[in-house]
């Protein structure tokens, strides 16, 4: 089970109506929940499907990641200790600063920028985007430009990581949150080969202990 599912939870019955912009104001709450996290299992697959491609090849840096909702940084770290060049970007300035004051960064690699979802451009030839646990947080109405913009960056035989939301997730009736069927998510990774499509849906608690109904896809793919 995954410790996202260790955070906070929407209060029961509230609506987009009702509750806009739910989850911009309590970001903060959950970089002190998950502090200190090791990386997402998502990208360590990722990573390890590149040693093997490079093997032969021995750089002093491995590729161009972009850690994409980064937080505070607990992929970002792992990018850096495995020498790649990263390009952290996330839409909270918090994130960003808290990253910036982590203690075990390599910074010679590393790029930080504050920059929402609905407005993300991206360089050409990227290797590798990383999106933990984020993407379901672009609202649906800008997240097929996202993902065009995603899609385009990335290089041939590069790579994409990360969770979509399903639409069985009791969070899918929030605006602010895009959910997707698994016909939807196969249709998003036609440009790929998955690596990983893993499927998971259950009921869980989160840091308060209480109850929350979960859909989400695991995902590594790369690109035709
Ligand atoms: C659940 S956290 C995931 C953080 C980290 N990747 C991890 O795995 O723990 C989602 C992150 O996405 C960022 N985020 C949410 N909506 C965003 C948006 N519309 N544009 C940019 N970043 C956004 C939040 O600020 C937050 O840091």
């Amino acid at each position: 089970m995954s410790d996202f599912l260790n955070r906070w939870q929407v209060p029961q019955g509230k609506t987009s109506t009702d509750a806009p912009r739910t989850f911009e104001h309590r970001w903060s709450t959950y970089y002190q929940a998950v502090e200190g996290r090791p990386p997402r299992d998502t990208l360590l697959f990722a990573l390890d499907r590149f040693d093997i491609e490079n093997q032969s090849s021995p750089r002093s840096t491995v590729g161009f990641a972009v850690d994409l909702g980064c937080g505070d940084g607990r992929d970002t770290v792992e990018l850096l200790r495995r020498r790649w060049r990263v390009l952290a970007i996330d839409g909270n300035a918090e994130a960003i600063a808290r990253l910036r004051q982590r203690s075990d960064l390599d910074r010679r690699y590393l790029e930080m920028r504050v920059q929402r979802f609905e407005a993300l451009t991206l360089p050409p030839n990227v290797d590798l985007i990383n999106a933990s646990f984020c993407l379901p947080f672009c609202p649906t109405d800008h997240f097929a430009e996202l993902w065009e913009e995603l899609g385009v960056a990335l290089r041939s035989g590069g790579r994409f990581c990360g969770q979509l939301f399903g639409d069985r997730d009791s969070w899918a009736p929030y605006d602010d949150i895009t959910c997707h069927t698994r016909q939807d998510v196969e249709q998003l990774l036609s440009p790929f080969d998955i690596e990983q499509l893993d499927e998971e849906e259950h009921s869980g608690k989160t840091a308060l202990g209480e109850e929350k109904y979960w859909h989400l896809f695991h995902i590594v793919a790369r690109k035709h």
